[in-house]
C-alpha cells in the first residue's frame, strides 16, 4: 500500500476545496494499492466529507485541539472532527510547531486526543536547517518521537509518521530520496521501542508530480504528504496514478 496524503494548508478556500474534491470523486483508482487522504481547511471539511462519503477518498483534519470540549476559542477538538466523519488528523506539523509555537508536550496531548477518539494521528517530525547544519538531525527526531510516543500503547492503534525536514517544506528543495530512505529506515528502527507494529512512514517536503515516483519506489518510504502541489487537481491525480503503478 502506498499513501498519498494531501495537506491543503490554508491554500484553498471553501469553494476551491469543493472544486478539487468534486473533480477527484469523478476519478477511479485502485484502493488496494493507494490510500488517499485529503486534509482540507477546517471550514471545507463537512462538505468534503459529504462529497466523499462511501467512496475511497478519506478526509482528515490539519490539526486538532488537545482538549475535548470547553472554553477554547477558535479550537476544534479531535472528537468534533471524528463526529463529522474524519478518519485522520495531522499532528505536530512544523508550521504548527514553528509558526504557532506548538511544543512537543502539545503534540503529545494532541496524539492522545486523536487516539482516544479513534482518529489516526499523522505525526510530523523533522529537523530544521540549523539542526541539519549542526549534525543534530537524529537528536531532533529522537526527541520528537520520544516526547510524542513514550509510554503510549500504540500496539492496537493505527498511527502514521510523516518525516518532513523543515528546510524542505515549501522550499522547492526536496530532500534527496536516498537520504530520505535511510532516515525512514532509521525512524522505523527507533519506533520499535514504542510498538511491535510496522508503522507507515511518509515523506513530505517539496514533493511534486515528477519527483514523487523516486520516493514511492523507495523501500522504506510508504508514501508522501504533499502540500502545495496537492492543491492542483491534475497534479494530485497524477501522483495518485503514479502510486498505483508502483
Ligand atoms: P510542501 O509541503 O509539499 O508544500 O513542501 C509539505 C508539507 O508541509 O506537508
Amino acid at each position: 500500500m502506498k499513501y498519498i496524503y494531501a495537506n491543503w494548508k490554508m491554500y484553498l478556500d471553501f469553494d476551491e476545496s469543493n472544486i478539487v474534491v468534486n473533480q477527484l470523486i469523478q476519478k477511479n483508482f485502485n484502493t488496494e494499492k493507494v490510500e488517499v487522504v485529503l486534509f482540507p481547511p477546517s471550514i471545507a471539511i463537512a462538505d468534503s466529507i459529504k462529497a466523499t462519503v462511501g467512496g475511497p477518498i478519506l478526509i482528515g483534519a490539519q490539526d486538532v485541539a488537545w482538549a475535548d470540549k470547553g472554553a477554547y476559542t477558535g479550537a476544534i477538538s479531535a472528537r468534533m472532527y471524528k463526529d463529522l466523519g474524519c478518519s485522520h488528523a495531522i499532528v505536530g506539523h512544523s508550521e504548527r510547531r514553528y509558526i504557532f509555537g506548538e511544543t512537543n508536550e502539545d503534540v503529545r496531548k494532541k496524539i492522545e486526543a486523536c487516539l482516544d477518539i479513534g482518529l489516526v494521528p499523522v505525526l510530523c517530525i523533522g529537523e530544521t536547517a540549523d539542526d541539519k547544519e549542526n549534525n543534530k538531525t537524529e537528536y531532533r527526531l529522537k526527541k520528537q518521537l520520544l516526547k510524542a510516543l513514550d509510554g503510549l500503547d500504540i500496539n492496537k492503534q493505527e498511527i502514521i509518521i510523516a518525516y518532513e525536514p523543515v528546510w524542505a517544506i515549501g522550499s522547492g528543495e526536496p530532500c534527496d530520496p536516498i537520504q530520505v530512505d535511510e532516515t525512514c529506515m532509521w525512524i522505523q528502527n527507533q519506533i520499535k521501542q514504542y510498538t511491535c507494529n510496522i508503522i507507515p512512514i511518509l515523506y513530505g517536503g517539496s514533493v511534486n508530480e515528477k519527483n514523487v515516483v523516486t520516493y514511492l519506489a523507495s523501500k522504506n518510504i510508504q508514501g508522501v504528504l504533499v502540500g502545495s502541489v496537492s492543491t492542483k487537481f491534475d497534479l494530485l491525480f497524477q501522483m495518485i496514478l503514479s502510486a498505483e503503478k508502483i
